[in-house]
């Protein structure tokens, strides 16, 4: 296998791969093809890939060193998996609101590779995709200058399916980060976590990332994934916000999420 397809799906983020079986072994070759694809449009799709835990980690692993969650219990043979799941008995379900993943720690992850093995039967149960990217370069230059100069606290609140910790974690970042690998510019302030912007009062704060958070909802910055069983979603969590919607109660929707280690953010 030398070559694989990247079909964009939006100009600005968002590409679905064909002509790959990831259960086989890679090259060195693709596996270059699927970092460049996955860097340039931020979240890649990948369907039909009947794969099984370990080929999902061995897969994952080709891109970087699986990260264990602090916080939410794991798939109880593989540490480096967390299942997701919801039916008709779910009270809430993982990631409905818009979030970056674990931006609560250090060093946030950098990929998280989700795989779906059971689909609502009449459809719902997609993920919503924000660049923030985008979201950055829509902004005024005035406004992108006030907010390069700010740092925000991040920490874990009471979300449910989270261990709760006397003190819980927490970590400081840029509002405004560069990504470590395209140097790109990237909004870096997420509803799920994000708790102040440090130096502004309470109001202040509370103003700025509401304003923030109502630009991050912008369609313009989106892409929407249907999932299909055994399709694969793999973002990038420096530069992508990701919404799961939860438009199927009662129905059963379940997937397994392989996440990779970062670097600390700058
Ligand atoms: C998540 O990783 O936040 C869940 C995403 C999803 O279930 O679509």
């Amino acid at each position: 296998m030398n070559a694989i397809t990247v079909s964009p799906i939006t100009p600005r983020i968002g590409a679905e791969i064909t002509g790959i079986d990831l259960r086989e072994e890679l090259s060195e070759t693709v596996v270059q093809q699927i970092r460049t694809a996955w860097l340039d449009h931020q979240v890649l799709f990948f369907r039909d890939q009947d794969l099984t835990h370990e080929q999902h980690i061995a897969f994952a692993g080709r891109f970087g060193e699986p990260h264990i969650h602090p916080t939410v219990s794991h798939h109880p043979n593989h540490p480096e998996i967390l299942v997701i799941h919801a039916d008709e008995n779910s009270k809430n379900v993982a990631g409905d609101g818009w979030h970056t993943d674990v931006s609560f720690e250090e060093s946030p992850p950098s990929a998280s590779i989700l795989r779906m093995t059971e689909v609502p039967p009449n459809g719902g149960g997609a993920t919503l995709f924000s660049s923030m990217y985008a979201a950055y370069e829509a902004l005024s230059p005035t406004f992108q200058e006030f907010l390069e100069k700010r740092v925000a606290l991040h920490q874990l609140g009471k979300l449910p399916g989270h261990r709760q910790e006397v003190t819980p974690p927490s970590a400081l970042h840029p509002v405004v980060s560069t990504h470590p690998e395209t140097g790109r510019k990237v909004l870096y302030v997420n509803q799920g976590f994000t708790k102040h912007v440090e130096g502004l009062t309470r109001e202040e704060s509370r103003s700025v990332l509401q304003h923030l958070y109502r630009h991050i909802e912008n369609p313009n910055f989106h892409v929407r994934f249907h999932w299909s069983k055994n399709s694969i979603a793999m973002w990038d969590n420096r530069c992508v916000q990701h919404y799961a919607t939860w438009d199927y109660f009662p129905a059963t929707r379940r997937g397994y999420r392989v996440t990779l280690t970062g670097t600390p953010s700058s």
